[in-house]
């Protein structure tokens, strides 16, 4: 069995598919793993790393996935990308299939089995195949980070001699993956954090991580959780309420970090711009759902807008590539988990089952067609 590791070609991802320590995971199951040279080198790993992990360094892609039976990427691979593939090959990515069914068909076109890694059940047993919850976790760490580096006062309280520094009042909206790691990373770095959302099972993680919960807890808010633990789109009075609630306590916040999402659905606008405009100067607005549309009516993918009145909107993309060494360690060891239910032990030969709920949810193309439920209707 071969397995493929290309390098990424979109120039904004820094993040790489497999790391030495998964090609070494690879072996034991008795893959070869053959790397494009230069994959790893956003993400700090370098050809010799690779190389002493037991990989083959192929000097393009095409000699990467020639004869492969596994191609692993960490964004979808274009069908052009994918020319010489071995018909049945199994190629795992992160597709972000909605919205592209024209790259969906042409990949099905080259006859692989693509696989859509943001597709996996929220069940246990696939919990270390999450891509959306390891990338997104450290998303939030991130979004603190780079909310640190543009918020030009210092985070925690500090006594000096020269008098005591205030510390900052940070709000995080949306407390998902990556608002429960933004909140942790906040009162580490000695922040006030309060954290609102529609759920209510996060009151109790916001209180167990010593942040204070701020939300309007009515009756519909005790209904707003679906059976899959994401958040409902809330009616049209909730978020009146909710958006009356908001913005006085934005008004008084220096920071605020918004995660907020429903899947399926663009990200509700939970900043207008008049909450911006009723923040202090010098506060920092971090924008993680910017991809979606945003969670603040002001921020721009990819930018930092500065407002007339001295706050700064952060709309970094790809956020998780920001830390690519990390994100790519944990999304390689995501990647491997996936491919080891693919292989046929005994045999150490790709055998992928079919009937597994883990792979029925994340196929997307088989046998030169759509295969997902959600995307054969558009076929
Ligand atoms: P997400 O990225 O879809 O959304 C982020 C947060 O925004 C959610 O907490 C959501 O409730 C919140 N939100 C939506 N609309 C809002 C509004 N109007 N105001 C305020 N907040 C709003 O969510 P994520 O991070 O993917 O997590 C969703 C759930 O899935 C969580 O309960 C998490 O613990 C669970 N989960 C389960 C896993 C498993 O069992 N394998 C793995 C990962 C997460």
């Amino acid at each position: 069995m071969r397995i493929a590791v290309p390098a990424e070609t979109d120039p904004a991802e820094a993040r790489v598919a497999a790391t030495p320590e998964t090609v070494k995971k690879f072996a034991g199951l008795g893959a070869e793993v053959g790397v494009e040279a230069g994959a790893g080198i956003k993400s700090a790993i370098r050809d010799a790393d690779y190389a002493a992990a037991g990989a083959t360094i192929a000097p393009d892609a095409a000699s990467a996935i020639a004869g492969a039976d596994v191609i692993l990427r960490v964004r979808r691979p274009n069908a052009a990308e994918l020319e010489g593939a071995k018909r049945g090959a199994a190629v795992v990515a992160i597709m972000d299939p909605y919205g592209h069914l024209d790259a969906l068909r042409d990949i099905a076109a080259t006859g692989v089995a693509a696989f859509g890694m943001e597709l996996m059940p929220r069940i246990t047993r696939a919990q270390v195949m999450d891509v959306l919850s390891s990338q997104a976790n450290l998303a939030g760490y991130r979004a603190v980070i780079d909310a640190a580096e543009e918020y030009g006062r210092a985070m925690p309280m500090m006594m000096t001699a020269a008098g005591t520094v205030a510390a900052a009042k940070l709000f995080v909206m949306g407390v998902g993956v990556a608002g429960l790691q933004a909140i942790a990373t906040a009162r580490r770095l000695g922040a006030i954090v309060t954290a609102t959302d529609v759920r209510p099972a996060t009151k109790e993680q916001v209180e167990s991580l010593g942040a204070k919960f701020v939300a309007v807890e009515d009756e519909e808010f005790k209904q707003a959780e679906t059976a899959g633990g994401y958040a409902k789109e809330m009616s049209a009075a909730y978020q009146e309420k909710q958006k009356a609630l908001t913005a006085s306590h934005i008004a008084k916040q220096d920071i605020v970090v918004a995660t907020a999402l429903i899947p399926g659905r663009p990200a509700p606008v939970l900043i207008t711009a008049a909450m911006v405009q009723s923040m202090r100067p010098g506060s920092v607005i971090v924008d993680l759902a910017v991809e979606r549309g945003g969670n603040c009516a002001l921020s721009k993918p990819g930018e930092i807008v500065a407002t007339e009145n001295g706050v700064k909107i952060v709309g970094y993309l790809n956020v998780a590539s920001r830390l690519a060494a990390t994100a790519s360690a944990l999304y390689a060891r995501n990647l491997f988990a996936f491919v080891d239910i693919l292989v046929d032990k005994a045999n150490k030969a790709l055998s992928i089952p079919w009937d597994d709920e883990i792979v029925k949810a994340t196929l997307l193309t088989k046998d030169g067609a759509l295969a997902h439920p959600n995307f054969q209707k558009a076929a």
